[in-house]
């Protein structure tokens, strides 16, 4: 199993999807909040998925409106962010504490947020594509290991930037492949983002919540009044459930 990290989406574009696996991460808040849209958040430790039936990533607030224009009815609810915050005529922004199990339970989502609906959209052509962020880590892991393909590790970055969140994410998601692989005797090869990656969680891993806040995404949350929003992100493992991407519409797997 060949394992490679892109930090961000221009990075992207050297890559070859065709036959890979691919995980997109962007760990504030996009690929977190898709986690907690499908679990429904509440406040109980019951960790069965009862949130959103599905999510449909769009990549620009037209073509939401516009989709929305077409599908419009009781079960579609209309989310994402612009600046991190709910855009205009949107029934949710995308901070994961409001994607509330009595709001989204059953419901389609469809879903625009500035890079991490775009990096989905990317990674189309892929043979399987999933989400990852840290509270659904190793369910994410284990699902890019059994299907057994060689793995690219996504970061969605921000305006084509690599970022602090996604960087130290994708290095848990390799640190839980290679674990696995060794486990199970599969031979497997690093890139050297994948490396990088691996290295820059390890060394950073007791202080998340801290690399969260001091990020520029993190920092922008912190200012728009939305500093909860990262505890919420940097629980990992959390929740016990992964996702795929597939036909244009995300799902629990
Ligand atoms: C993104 O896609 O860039 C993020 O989800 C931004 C955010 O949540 O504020």
């Amino acid at each position: 199993m060949y394992i490679d990290v892109v930090f961000n989406p221009y990075e992207f574009k050297s890559r070859d999807p065709i036959g890979k696996s691919i995980t997109v991460i962007d760990v504030l808040r996009a690929t977190t909040s898709i986690a907690y849209a499908f679990w429904g958040y509440r406040g109980s430790d019951d960790k069965t998925p009862q949130g959103a039936n599905k999510i449909i990533p769009v990549e620009t607030l037209d073509e939401a409106l516009e989709l929305h224009g077409k599908i419009n009815g009781d079960d579609i609810l209309l989310t994402g962010e612009r600046f991190c915050l709910k855009p205009k005529d949107f029934d949710l922004g995308n901070s994961p504490n409001t994607y509330l199990q009595n709001i989204v339970q059953g419901k389609t989502l469809i879903y625009t947020t500035t890079n991490g609906t775009r990096a989905l959209k990317l990674s189309e052509g892929a043979k399987f594509i999933t989400t990852s962020s840290f509270v659904n880590a190793s369910k994410s892991a284990q699902v890019l290991f059994e299907q057994g393909n060689d793995v690219i590790v996504f970061c969605a970055g921000r305006s084509n930037k690599t970022t602090i969140e996604d960087s130290s994410c994708a290095g848990l998601i390799v640190s839980l492949l290679v674990d696995m692989c060794k486990k199970d005797n599969i031979p497997f090869e690093l890139s050297d983002g994948a490396d990088i990656a691996m290295t820059y969680y390890q060394q950073n891993k007791d202080n998340l919540l801290f690399l969260l806040q001091k990020a520029e995404a993190g920092q922008n949350l912190i200012e728009v009044g939305l500093e909860q929003d990262i505890e919420d992100c940097v629980k990992v493992d959390f929740l016990p459930f992964a996702t795929k991407f597939e036909n244009g519409t995300i799902t629990l797997l």
